[in-house]
């Protein structure tokens, strides 16, 4: 079968370098198209046996499964363009968390189905959030759920829980890399350490904390415990750190849902959803 990636940018490239790298799907089997055709040539550079569709109907009449991997504001004006070719059997598979699955059988006339990816399945790890229409049979929910887990661990989610979900799974890895990038400005501005050593001993540590964890050795709470012993430096460190969050996450989480509700309205307007 083949499958069909519309948009080769960020995600989308991501997920047909993992989907190949672990050998889910032939090069041969891969259907792409982009806007600007040079970033589909320049994928097909490096995967020469992938084809590039001359146009969405070419796309829609060669795969059955279709990825749309392309941004939020860029739906409006890809939408009208695939629609006629699609027929029932069809599974448009969105990437993009504010478009839920009730907008997305709005949207288009076959079965359709949201896998929200991480930027962590290109390790072949984390998880991906999906939810299915109702429009898909049980044989399209374990197809589709045995193509992801190649690549991830995939949960299934509630309507009301996928932005917050989509934050910590999809926007998470983002969000840490940049304290830990702080953390590493702060060593290299204060101390003797260079940033190339302190990125090193910083990632080395990261890396060994996702094993303890993925490995049950510790819990978060019960890591604190091992290291903070009572009076010592990390305790000092600890207590700065309390200072330094004050309210938490709950700011971030805030912003992140007043942007998503921003852009759920303004998709829903453009194409007049329910
Ligand atoms: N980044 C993440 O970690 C992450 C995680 C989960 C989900 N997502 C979702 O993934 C989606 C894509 O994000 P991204 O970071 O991959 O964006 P991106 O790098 O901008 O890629 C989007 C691609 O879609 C192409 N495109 C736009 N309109 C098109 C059309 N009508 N026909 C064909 N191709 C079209 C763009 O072409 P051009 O080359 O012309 O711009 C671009 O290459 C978003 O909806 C986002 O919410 C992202």
């Amino acid at each position: 079968m083949k499958i069909g990636f519309i948009g080769t940018g960020s995600m989308g490239s991501m997920l047909i370098d993992t989907l190949l790298e672990a050998k889910t799907i032939k090069e041969e089997d891969i259907v792409i198209i982009n806007r600007t055709i040079e970033k589909a040539i320049k994928l097909k550079e490096i995967y020469p046996a992938i084809h590039i569709a001359s146009d969405i109907e070419e796309l829609t009449r060669q795969c059955r499964w279709i990825f749309i991997c392309v941004k939020p504001k860029d739906i409006p004006s890809f939408t009208p363009t695939v629609i006629p070719y699609l027929s029932r059997e069809h599974v448009m598979i969105s990437i993009t968390s504010p478009v839920s699955i009730h907008h997305l059988e709005e949207l288009f006339p076959c079965k359709v189905a949201r896998i929200i990816p991480s930027i962590l399945n290109r390790a072949q790890s984390g998880s991906t959030l999906v939810s299915f229409s109702s429009r898909c049979t049980s044989t399209d929910e374990e197809a589709i759920i045995s193509f992801v887990s190649s690549i991830s661990r995939p949960l299934f989610i509630d309507e009301n829980v996928t932005r917050v979900s989509s934050d910590i799974v999809s926007c998470g890895p983002a969000f840490f890399a940049f304290m830990a990038q702080r953390f590493i400005e702060g060593a290299v501005s204060e101390t003797p350490l260079g940033e190339k050593e302190a990125t090193e001993l910083t990632t080395s540590m990261l890396i060994g904390l996702g094993k303890l964890l993925q490995e049950g050795y510790y819990t978060l709470p019960t890591l604190q415990e091992r290291v903070c012993v009572p009076g010592g430096i990390t305790g000092v460190g600890i207590a700065h750190l309390d200072q330094l969050l004050g309210e938490g996450f709950g700011s971030l989480f805030r912003l992140t849902e007043e942007k998503y509700a921003t852009e759920k309205k303004k998709l829903a307007q453009e194409f007049q959803l329910k």
